[in-house]
């Protein structure tokens, strides 16, 4: 039996592509994990979620427990809605849907607008999880880079402009995290993200916009492109897996009617009720913004502490953005195949992200590397990059 005859050829186009996760490192387990975009053990709330589930079945008894038993399923999607108009972005009830995660979001944007002609714009480089979605979808993706400032949405116009002169298939939607993202910590100006809301009018695209880590500034939260949006462009996705829990798998996008139906209309009802009603028990009783503050000051000075050894370890040799908000740093070393570094530090002790996983075309990305400094204390920021700055020293002599 041919078993490969089963499959339909998009998806054995698809098998072709790299396998998902194949960009995570085998990490000895007493390295520094400077690789993984954890929360911090301390902040994810073990002992509070214990708690609401104790209390759930306390008080719902078998119910969660069913397909979409739990009453706080809906208080979910409330508490969603509540800290989306407190984020200038208010909804009705049939704008928003509950997912799996922000990733399970994106599957389902991508499953619902894209078939192998789709044409689908990503930022360069970007978020590696989206990248292996939209790949298992089409091969046309079209990349844009990024600097300081985010999307270089100059680029972005002078693509669109010629694409269109040459008669090209214009793009499905443009995938973009604007705020902290992942893997350069880089914001968007938000001229710049006007100026992405008026392509997409020009250009009659939509905008898939990830929000991941849109609440975790150091200082303060930039307005979200849907805050700006007034033609129903924006596609918004939000999770909660980096300021609760990943674990828990809690994401949702925010669009207009007619796209929830249709995403809806694919997720049936592959639910998962009890994270979601445990959740919704955690929420009532957390004081959300207070927890906010506490995870946006110690990233700030855990970040401080990577920046500063940065600097004292690797000054001259590799150059960095210095992030406002998010997870993590993104660094350059010129010279230096990021690869065959991690092998080095791994052996010394410490882990990191090589760049090229993040690129479509990942010969773009070996002199990168991503840094989180989410997970670690401070002390062992500071250790890991002390060892950091040793490994690549004795790449360069
Ligand atoms: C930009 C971005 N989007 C989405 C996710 C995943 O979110 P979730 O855990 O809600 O699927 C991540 C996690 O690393 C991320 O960096």
């Amino acid at each position: 039996m041919n078993k490969e005859s089963f499959f339909p050829k998009s998806i054995k186009a698809a098998l072709q592509n790299n396998p998902p996760g194949e960009w995570i490192p085998s990490v000895p387990a007493n390295a520094i994990r400077l690789h993984s975009g954890y929360p911090a053990p301390l902040l994810v709330p073990s002992k509070e979620l214990k708690e609401a589930v104790a209390q759930l079945l306390d008080e719902e008894s078998d119910l969660p427990l069913h397909y979409i038993g739990s009453p706080r399923i809906d208080k979910l999607k409330e508490w969603v809605r509540m800290r989306q108009e407190v984020r200038a972005m208010p909804s009705n009830d049939e704008e928003i849907l509950i997912t799996a995660g922000a990733c399970q979001a994106i599957d389902l944007i991508a499953r619902i607008f894209l078939d192998k002609d789709a044409v689908v714009v990503v930022e360069s480089p970007t978020y590696m999880e989206a990248l292996e979605i939209f790949q298992n979808y089409t091969d046309q993706i079209i990349t844009v880079p990024i600097d300081q400032d985010g999307l270089q949405t100059e680029k972005l116009a002078e693509m669109l402009a010629n694409r269109k002169e040459k008669g090209l298939t214009k793009p499905s939607f443009l995938y973009t995290i604007p705020t902290f993202h992942n893997p350069t910590g880089t914001t968007m100006t938000e001229e710049r993200r006007r100026h992405v809301l008026e392509l997409a009018e020009e250009y009659d695209f939509l905008v898939l916009e990830d929000d991941a880590y849109g609440e975790l500034g150091f200082i303060n939260n930039p307005k979200t492109i849907k805050s700006l949006d007034t033609e129903d462009r924006v596609l918004y996705v939000g999770s909660l897996s980096k300021v609760v829990a990943p674990g828990m798998r809690i994401g949702w996008v925010h669009a207009t009617d007619k796209f929830i139906q249709a995403l809806f209309w694919f997720k049936k009802d592959l639910e998962h009720p009890f994270a979601q009603a445990t959740m919704a028990t955690l929420l009532e009783n957390t004081d959300f913004i207070g927890r906010l503050e506490a995870l946006s000051k110690t990233y700030q000075g855990k970040c401080q502490v990577m920046l500063a050894a940065l600097e004292k370890y690797l000054p001259e040799v590799a150059s960095w953005f210095v992030p406002e908000g998010g997870y993590f740093v993104w660094v350059k070393i010129p010279g230096v195949d990021t690869e065959e570094l991690l092998a080095k530090a791994t052996e010394e002790g410490v882990s990191f992200l090589p760049g090229k996983y993040f690129f479509l075309d990942q010969t773009e990305g070996t002199e990168y590397l991503r840094l989180s400094f989410s997970y670690e204390s401070e002390e062992n920021i500071l250790k890991g990059i002390q060892k950091l700055g040793n490994v690549v020293h004795s790449s360069i002599k």
